[in-house]
Parts: C-alpha cells; sequence; structure tokens
C-alpha cells in the first residue's frame, strides 16, 4: 500500500511510518515541524533530545534499506496538501498532523484560535484533497475519547440509535468535550462525516485514549530513531508527568481528586489499531468510529501505579493532590464500549508495573534533563478573579 503519514515528526507519526516501512509498504511522511517551535515557544521541551526528522529517516534507510518519503509543509496550506495528494497518491492516509494538547488550547484567544484553524482546517483541506485526487483512499483520522467527554449514560463508538417521540433515527454520538483542542475534534468528526455522505469518501474516526510508552520494535532497532517522550503541563500526559516525578524524588500529583477516568492504550496498540484499520477498510460512503483503548484507570489508580513501581525501585515518592486546573467531573460514571478494534484482532498490551518500571529506568538515564518547573500546571480553565 501507498501510506502518507500525516504528522510523521510526532510522538505517534515516526514509529508509524518505521512501522509501515518495515512491513513492505511504501510511505511518506508529511509535518512542518509545528510542534517542535510549539516546544519552544511554551518551554516544554522533551525528556530525551530528538534528531531531527532527516536524520530519523537517513538511519532508517541505513538500516533497513527503505527509503521513506519526506514532504515538509503545513496542512493549512491548501495547495501543498493538494500537491502533497496528487504527488504520491495514496491508497491510505493516517492523520495525525494536528495540535494534540487541551492546556495548550486553553493557554488563551490566541491558542484556541491557532489550535482549531490549524486542526480543523488542515482536516478540510485533507478532505478536498482526498475528494480530488484520491477519492478511493482510505483516511484513517486520530479524534479523542475526550471528545465524547464523562456523560452519565454509556458511550457508545460513535454512533447511538435514538428513539424520541415514537420515531427513531442512528445518529453521530453526542459530546460533551473539555477544552478547545477536543472541540476542534469535534469538528473535524462533523466535517468527516459530512464529506462521507455527500462524496462518498471512506472514513475512519479513531478516537483514541492516551497513548503511554515510547518503545516499539522500530524505536529500538538503533540509537536515533526513538520518539519523543514530554512530561511538561502542556504536551506531557500524567502517567508520564507522574513517572518524572518519582524519579526527580518529586511528589506524584494528581489534580483535584483523581477520580477523573480515561482510556489508555500502549503506543505498540497504536500501531496495531491503525494498521487494523488500513487492512480493513470502511466502506465507500461511510463514517466508521472506533473507540481506540484497551483500559480504563483514574487518575488515582496511575498515580499509585506509579508509586508502587517506584518502591520497587527503591524509590520513595509520596502522592500530593494538588488544585485542579481544568473544569471536569473529579468523581464520574465512565462506561465507553470499545469492541470493534478487539474484533478485527486487536490483542492488547496492558499497562503492567514492569513497563512503568522500564518508562522510569528510561526516565533515569536522562535525569540531567528534568526540569522541575514544568511540570506543574500553568495553564488554568479559569481565571478566578480575586
Ligand atoms: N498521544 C496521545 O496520547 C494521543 C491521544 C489521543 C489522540 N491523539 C491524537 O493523535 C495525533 C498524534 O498525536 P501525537 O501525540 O503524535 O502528537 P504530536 O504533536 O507528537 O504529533 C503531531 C505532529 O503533527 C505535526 N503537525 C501539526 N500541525 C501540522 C500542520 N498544520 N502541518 C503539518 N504538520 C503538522 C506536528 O509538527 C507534529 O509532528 C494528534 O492528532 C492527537 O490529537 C494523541
Amino acid at each position: 500500500m501507498r501510506v502518507l503519514i500525516l504528522g510523521g515528526d510526532g510522538y505517534l507519526g515516526w514509529p508509524t511510518a518505521m512501522y509501515f516501512s518495515r512491513k513492505g509498504h511504501e510511505v511518506a511522511v508529511v509535518d512542518n515541524f509545528n510542534k517542535r517551535k510549539w516546544e519552544a515557544e511554551v518551554d516544554a521541551s522533551p525528556l530525551i533530545p530528538l534528531p531531527s526528522l532527516q536524520e530519523r529517516i537517513r538511519i532508517w534507510k541505513r538500516l533497513t534499506g527503505k527509503k521513506i518519503q519526506m514532504f515538509v509543509g503545513d496542512l493549512v496550506h491548501e495547495r501543498f496538501v493538494a500537491r502533497v495528494f496528487e504527488n504520491f497518491k495514496p491508497d491510505a492516509i493516517i492523520h495525525y498532523g494536528e495540535q494534540p494538547s487541551a492546556p495548550f488550547s486553553m493557554i488563551g484567544n490566541e491558542r484556541a484560535v491557532e489550535t482549531q484553524v490549524n486542526n480543523v482546517v488542515g482536516n478540510l483541506n485533507v478532505i478536498f484533497s482526498m475528494k480530488r485526487s484520491s477519492p478511493n483512499a482510505h483516511l484513517i483520522k486520530l479524534g479523542t475519547m475526550g471528545e465524547y467527554g464523562t456523560p452519565n449514560i454509556d458511550i457508545e463508538e460513535g454512533w447511538i440509535t435514538i428513539r424520541h417521540k415514537g420515531r427513531k433515527d442512528r445518529l453521530l454520538f453526542p459530546k460533551k468535550p473539555g477544552s478547545f483542542y477536543h472541540l476542534s475534534k469535534v469538528h473535524d468528526s462533523a466535517n468527516l462525516e459530512f464529506a462521507c455522505r455527500i462524496w462518498n469518501l471512506r472514513v475512519t474516526d479513531l478516537n483514541q485514549g492516551v497513548v503511554y510508552g515510547i518503545e516499539t520494535e522500530e524505536t529500538q532497532m538503533a540509537p536515533g530513531l526513538q520518539t519523543s517522550f514530554h512530561y511538561d503541563d502542556i504536551f506531557g500526559t500524567a502517567l508520564n508527568r507522574f513517572c518524572v516525578q518519582a524519579v526527580a524524588g518529586l511528589p506524584i500529583t494528581p489534580y483535584g481528586k483523581g477520580g477523573q477516568k480515561r482510556g489508555f492504550l500502549n503506543i505498540v496498540d497504536t500501531l496495531r489499531c491503525v494498521e487494523l484499520a488500513t487492512q480493513n477498510p470502511a466502506k465507500k460512503g461511510e463514517f466508521r468510529v472506533f473507540n481506540q483503548f484497551t483500559e480504563v484507570f483514574s487518575v488515582n489508580e496511575l498515580a499509585e501505579i506509579v508509586r508502587d513501581a517506584a518502591k520497587k525501585m527503591g524509590i520513595d515518592a509520596k502522592v500530593k493532590h494538588v488544585k485542579n486546573p481544568r473544569k471536569e467531573a473529579e468523581d464520574h460514571y465512565y462506561k465507553p464500549v470499545h469492541k470493534e478494534l478487539l474484533k478485527l484482532g486487536l490483542k492488547p498490551h496492558k499497562l503492567s508495573e514492569v513497563l512503568v518500571e522500564s518508562m522510569m529506568a528510561k526516565i533515569i538515564e536522562h535525569k540531567d534533563n528534568i526540569e522541575d518547573e514544568i511540570i506543574m500546571p500553568r495553564v488554568v480553565w479559569e481565571k478566578k478573579k480575586t
């Protein structure tokens, strides 16, 4: 297959590019290095310095003899996206190329606009390019479980049949997202469903949980092939922050009561999920949604897993709850369905203390790079007037 990976310099994009290339597919990546720019702007460098995309592609070629084609440019520029599609003619497009952080989108007016323009306009350009030059290609678009929020009912996979006043219809599942970033993904989903309906495109929207882990078979093949690891308040996830806090001798800090529940998955399973989606494409005109996660944890459970794993490594970490910078339910019902990817053959890699210990071992190697001051929350959802 000819696989086009949008956001190929990113945490998930780069390991995906190597995964598909190793399996013998023709792979091209697109990126404009927005993420590296944003990291610099908000002081949120990854823990382990990352070689440039060009360098990683060269290392991959030397090691495997396989070429990964690269297009440098902005998905927000319509002509650039059109040229990439006309030139590469993809069979499958895996779209990771968006601003991925809720706190970044909540910094203020400018970042909220930047996030939604970047994500929504970029996605629209992809849809239009597909329609013009690759109408039979399959788009696999990364959404997030955060699109649904935490409703007090079971969350279905994208669609729900509603009976209302004696009639019924199959509708997109109602969304109640918790940040302008998550809202950008909701807008993307609505645009994609519309495009499938009117232009017969084929799309799989992957509502992904929080991904953890930095090791895949390919990232471990040679030094320099690694992916990014963020532990700051803007781009880092709770699990990453907690592991770094334990290693740095700082308290592990759940936000608020810590009863917030979310779906999680190993990066290795992300790769398998996108592969399963490409191998079993959506039908023409179908807007298909999978809930892509393997386990649910509360923030408190994550904190305990990290504390216990640290203890086994001789680190005595304490858990200290801090004021929640976000507006979110801290104790709630959470039961999302996630059957479709399992039906297609996903075999989940569960989160274990062993994995957390191996993450911490990696962090210990780079302990000198830890910047304590970028871990605690710098962005609040609502500034209280004093
Ligand atoms: N990592 C997770 O836990 C997670 C969970 C759920 C959903 N997602 C979604 O998966 C996707 C990938 O996430 P990630 O963690 O790899 O993010 P990332 O920021 O590491 O990667 C995204 C890449 O896209 C590029 N990009 C952004 N805007 C672009 C533009 N306009 N033109 C060209 N390139 C652009 C960035 O430079 C970056 O390299 C995102 O859409 C994210 O919202 C991620």
